[in-house]
């Protein structure tokens, strides 16, 4: 458990115990590029990456393909797969961690395949158990048969989770809902830039981005700074809990919407809206901050 958590940088920022033999490398973010220069910053992480791989103490590296809890950041297009042919290069495994947006919720079945590559490993998990405990991780037998790698035994193989999985899987597949996911994120982008128009926010959105169902909306105190607002993105978590839409904040001020890949076109749409209002809401001071605070991590 201690080490799972030290391998991930969401957590080690919020203060677990960071793994000591792991190395956290920047991700390449085109808003708000590490290196202040979004047109060099993949390539920048990459020769990182490289100068770190020719030591050969490298195990395997760890990637989300787009990160989620770090704000919905999706990489600059052929990010991974660069990572990916560098690392193969090398020899050295890369893991997907495809927990949160595999499963056809970016508009493919799993997330890497936009960039047209395959990892060495993928895990999965949350829709994969459609409710129930399920979680796997798919790779070569020379790395998953080997020894050290039999744990978790108590709830490996349940039988009635791994039947939901299956059901799970035929699902997405027999209602195509990867491609449906595409279509929904475009429907609710284009509703939501719309809807922000209407409310007259346009100028704390600092970005709408994301592939499919997994959409962030980047909170900003102005357009010229780019300062993420945390606090207007508790107001209006709340505010949209109020009217009847459940979203959370990533990254600090990053509207996550990560609908389930069934919700209907209108559903979407008026959920647009509402988050629009709560925006305005929250900013117009109609959120008491006091009502917040009892939520914690709100
Ligand atoms: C991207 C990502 N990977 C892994 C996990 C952890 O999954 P689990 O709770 O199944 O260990 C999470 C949980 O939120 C996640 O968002």
């Amino acid at each position: 458990m201690g080490i799972a958590l030290g391998v991930s940088g969401v957590h080690v920022e919020a203060g677990a115990i960071a793994d000591p033999d792991v190395l956290f490398l920047p991700f390449p973010n085109p808003l708000r590029p590490h290196n202040g220069d979004s047109t060099t910053v993949a390539q920048e992480i990459l020769t990182m990456l490289e100068a770190l791989l020719v030591g050969d103490e490298i195990a395997a590296v760890i990637i989300e393909p787009i990160q989620s809890d770090g704000g919905i950041i999706v990489p600059p297009a052929g990010f991974l797969a660069d990572l990916i042919n560098t690392c193969r290069l090398h020899g050295v495994p890369v893991i997907c961690d495809e927990v949160k947006v595999g499963l056809g919720r970016t508009g493919e079945l799993f997330d890497f395949q936009h960039d047209g590559v395959c990892p060495d490993i993928v895990t999965l998990g949350k829709a994969l158990g459609g409710g129930l405990p399920l979680s796997a991780a798919i790779g070569p037998d020379h790395i998953l048969n080997a020894n050290p790698g039999s744990a978790l035994l108590t709830t490996a193989g349940n039988p009635v989770c791994t039947a939901a999985g299956r059901a799970v899987l035929r699902v997405i597949k027999r209602e195509n809902l990867p491609s449906r996911s595409g279509a929904l994120g475009e429907l609710f982008q284009s509703a939501f830039v719309s809807a922000a128009e209407v409310e007259g926010i346009a100028d704390c959105i600092g970005e709408v981005r994301g592939r499919g169902l997994t959409i962030g909306i980047d909170l900003v105190t102005d357009l010229e700074s780019l300062t993420g607002n945390r606090e207007l993105a508790r107001l209006t978590v709340y505010r949209a809990y109020e009217l009847g839409v459940v979203c959370y904040y990533v990254g600090g001020h990053v509207l996550e919407i990560t609908p389930a890949l069934t919700v209907t076109e209108s559903e979407l749409v008026m959920g647009a809206q509402v988050l629009a209002r709560a925006i305005a809401q929250a900013r117009a001071g109609e959120v008491d901050p006091e009502k917040v605070r009892e939520f914690a991590g709100w």
